[in-house]
């Protein structure tokens, strides 16, 4: 991930793309720190998507008239889109997905249990999100496959010494960990993972749903076998995932949904698979969604990833001086190396009750586990609140946040 120094973000030029984020909740300005769950959308984003549908849209790989031609060239440019963004050395690694689950769920089923033996093992961590345990699991009561958990320390680090004894006995078919933590923002050492795991004979898939949205990902520099993100969380649309798989291996891997587009050939008797990625894109595919996706691409890349990196740095400082001040309020994990998801919890209140009084002051943050029960028996907390920042997040919003913060704790003294 690239550290270079970048300038400023221009944060009004920025804001005004954003049309939602001048809407009023309760007459109150708007104050969206959930961009964890779901980031808002540009104008950009939104408009290239109704171009799409008002000027260019047909079904794609199918039709011989201009107009399915059109689409399908404009959903081909976002797959080489996605393949730049991630550094892919070659655009046929990227496969469309409905999301990052489905995209998780692909490799458990097609990798886990299509080309893992039984007697192998997968390695998650203690702070995965469920779409990174769950699948797992299936896999491991389908198959056989033995389900290990690395530990993490208290700070919410992956303990790479847990990882080197999970490796130890050379089962391991599979590392599957998330690149950033979704609740703790802890950011994980992918390129040393990676090589942990590929020294030890196993492959390696990263959860990159937050971290994608953070920072400049680099496949082939931390040497990925598989990554996964999401467009949602990017500035894009819902309905669309990324899964990047080496071609080694998805040449190795069985389909994992059969139908249209998935084919070479088909028979009663017999189907023969089209090469990948088509593989494994059967049906009709988020056509509209990919266009949406290819525009929130350019549009982070226009900002620049460097510069949103050092603008979300920016905010992680603020929130990191001004969240540990408020009397009872206790932050979970301390990670050297994080990104701008916050989640704490408030001595004498739910976490619920907390950010139902932050919303009456306009502030949306989430509640609950965040989709990582395990990690929050972990911690030995019940639930938390969890703010998270985007690129058109303010350092003034953070204060807001501590400000409601320190309000909430004399509401419920
Ligand atoms: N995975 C999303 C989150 O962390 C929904 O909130």
């Amino acid at each position: 991930m690239d550290g270079h120094v970048a300038p400023t973000l221009n944060l009004d030029a920025i804001r005004a793309d954003f049309p939602i984020l001048s809407e009023k909740v309760r007459g109150k300005t708007f104050t969206f720190l959930d961009s964890g769950a779901s980031a808002q959308k540009p104008r950009q984003v939104i408009g290239a998507m109704v171009r799409m549908m008002e000027t260019a849209y047909a079904n794609v790989h199918r039709g011989a008239y201009h107009m399915s031609e059109q689409a399908t060239e404009a959903y081909e440019a976002a797959r080489a889109a996605v393949a730049r963004f991630l550094n892919a050395g070659d655009v046929r690694e990227i496969i469309f997905t409905g999301s990052s689950t489905n995209a998780i769920n692909l490799v458990a089923h097609s990798y886990g249990r299509g080309v893992m033996q039984p007697s192998q093992a997968v390695v998650i961590s203690e702070m995965e999100h469920h779409a990174n345990i769950v699948p797992w699991q299936m896999a491991r009561d389908a198959h056989g496959i033995e389900l290990r958990v690395c530990r993490i320390t208290d700070a919410g680090e992956l303990d790479l010494d847990d990882l080197a004894a999970k490796l130890a006995d050379g089962k391991v078919g599979l590392v599957a960990v998330t690149h950033m933590s979704n609740v703790l923002g802890t950011v994980t050492p992918a390129a040393q993972i990676a090589r942990m795991a590929h020294e030890a004979g196993a492959k390696v898939l990263f959860d990159g749903s937050q971290a994608a949205v953070h920072r400049r990902v680099d496949v082939r520099e931390i040497d990925a076998d598989f990554y996964v993100f999401t467009g949602h969380k990017l500035y894009g649309p819902t309905g669309i995932g990324v899964l990047y798989a080496k071609g080694a291996l998805q040449e190795a891997m069985p389909p994992f949904l059969g139908g249209g587009d998935m084919i070479a050939e088909v028979s009663f008797e017999r189907s023969v698979w089209a090469p990948y990625p088509a593989k494994f894109e059967a049906g009709t595919p988020p056509i509209i969604e990919a266009i949406g996706l290819h525009a929130a691409i350019d549009y982070v890349e226009s900002i620049g990833m460097a510069a949103i990196e050092a603008h979300e740095r920016a905010l992680v400082d603020r929130a990191m001086a001004r969240l540990p001040q408020i009397e009872g309020v206790t932050l979970l994990g301390r990670a050297q190396d994080r990104g701008g998801v916050f989640a704490f919890a408030l001595d004498t209140a739910h976490a619920h009750d907390v950010a139902t009084l932050l919303d009456r002051a306009g502030i949306a943050v989430r509640s609950g586990r965040h989709c990582a029960e395990p990690l929050h028996e972990r911690f030995g907390v019940e639930s938390t609140c969890r703010a998270s920042f985007g690129l058109y997040t303010t350092p003034a919003e953070v204060d807001l946040l501590a400000d409601a913060l320190h309000q909430a704790r004399e509401f419920f003294r």
